[in-house]
């Protein structure tokens, strides 16, 4: 037996190894050029008025990502709203912002802790009255499914106005369409589970791209729901440990596949300003493509009316 054999052949592998890892870098930034490329090239359907767009989470990670590219695409010509708890964080990203020429846009900050129903109440009241002139949730279903609802669908009536008076009315989600695996229909909300983050994991997914079917039949315009692939975002930098150092590495060794929040922004942008085109659920990818035929479970008419039921009954307020 040759006892040298070994030494060249993994010395030929990682060769092999560095190699690939490098043309994956390498097709990355084409890509990205790509998505950059398609921003600078669409037309914002409403260019008589300036856009509003609301970044809930765009204090950090992918919403600060898409609210950075909208704000470069538009030359800060844009009236953007960050959404989060974070105050210091979103005033340090709307400081490096261009800064607006036009009259009505601007970019602020409105706090919201929302994984209470009645915060989001109040702020999309707030939101809205501009215009004219401890629930027993568990907090990370709330923030997850019910809070991504209630924001939705408290600001439906205003797109709707937006949409009829010729402006680009879209509803943008990041989150995971198609790999949610079943729900239980005998415990909505996970009140009674005693494995809440397993099926938290499991079932999630699948509430959202239901209830994401039935509004996108009640409303005239379209709702993106988006999977980012693995994004390096201070998600999971709060957790404990050893959470934050797993994921670090993680994001290390599997570098090629992941995205910054920038990156990951401008496909996600893309998706939101050139991808959807017309009503419906637009489920997409982490590039912003729509996802391949099969891939998201088409709900029965019971199924969206339970959970439709079930979810409007949950997030209005009972005083
Ligand atoms: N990163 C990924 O690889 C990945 C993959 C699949 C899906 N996603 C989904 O994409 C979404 C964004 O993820 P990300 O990676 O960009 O996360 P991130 O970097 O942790 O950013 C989260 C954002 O949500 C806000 N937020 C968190 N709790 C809040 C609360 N109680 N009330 C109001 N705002 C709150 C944060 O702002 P404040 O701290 O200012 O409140 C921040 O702006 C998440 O729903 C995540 O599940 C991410
Ligand atoms: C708020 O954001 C800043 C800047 O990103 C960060 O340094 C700080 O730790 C954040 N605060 C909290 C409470 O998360």
């Amino acid at each position: 037996m040759d006892l040298l054999k070994p030494l060249p052949i993994s010395l030929a592998l990682v060769t092999v190894g560095v190699a690939a890892f490098f043309r994956i870098l390498a097709s990355n930034r084409v890509r990205l050029a790509q998505a950059q490329q398609d921003l600078v090239n669409v037309k914002l359907s409403s260019s008589s008025h300036v856009p509003v767009a609301i970044f809930v989470g765009g204090t950090a990670g992918i919403g600060q990502g898409m609210a950075e590219a909208l704000a470069l695409k538009t030359n800060g010509n844009c009236h953007i709203i960050l959404i989060g708890r974070n105050e210091t964080a979103a005033k340090a990203i709307i400081s490096k912002f261009p800064k607006p020429t036009v009259p009505g846009a601007k970019h602020e900050f409105v706090r919201c802790d929302a994984t209470l129903m009645k915060n989001i109440e109040q702020t999309t009241k707030e939101l809205l009255a501009r215009d004219e002139t401890e629930e027993g949730m568990d907090s990370k279903f709330a923030l997850a499914y019910y809070g991504r609802f209630k924001f939705i669908r408290d600001l439906t009536p205003t797109l709707e106005n937006a949409r009829r008076n010729g402006e680009e009315a879209k509803v943008y989600m990041v989150a995971g369409p198609g790999r949610g695996k079943y729900i239980d229909w005998n415990d909505l909300g996970l009140k009674r589970t005693k494995s809440f983050l397993l099926e938290f994991r499991a079932q999630l997914p699948l509430y959202l791209d239901i209830i994401l079917q039935e509004l996108a039949a009640r409303v005239p315009f379209p709702i993106v729901h988006a999977d980012p692939g693995i994004v390096r975002t201070t998600l999971g930098s709060n957790a404990v440990w050893p959470v934050p150092y797993i994921l670090k590495l993680i994001f290390i060794l599997c570098y090629p596949w992941t995205l910054s929040y920038s990156e990951s922004g401008v496909y996600m942008l893309r998706a939101m300003l050139v991808t959807a085109k017309g009503s419906g659920v637009w489920s997409v990818g982490k590039h912003g493509y729509v996802l391949p035929e099969g891939s998201i479970h088409v709900a029965s008419e019971q199924e969206r009316r339970r959970l439709w039921e079930h979810t409007v009954e949950e997030t209005n307020i009972k005083e």
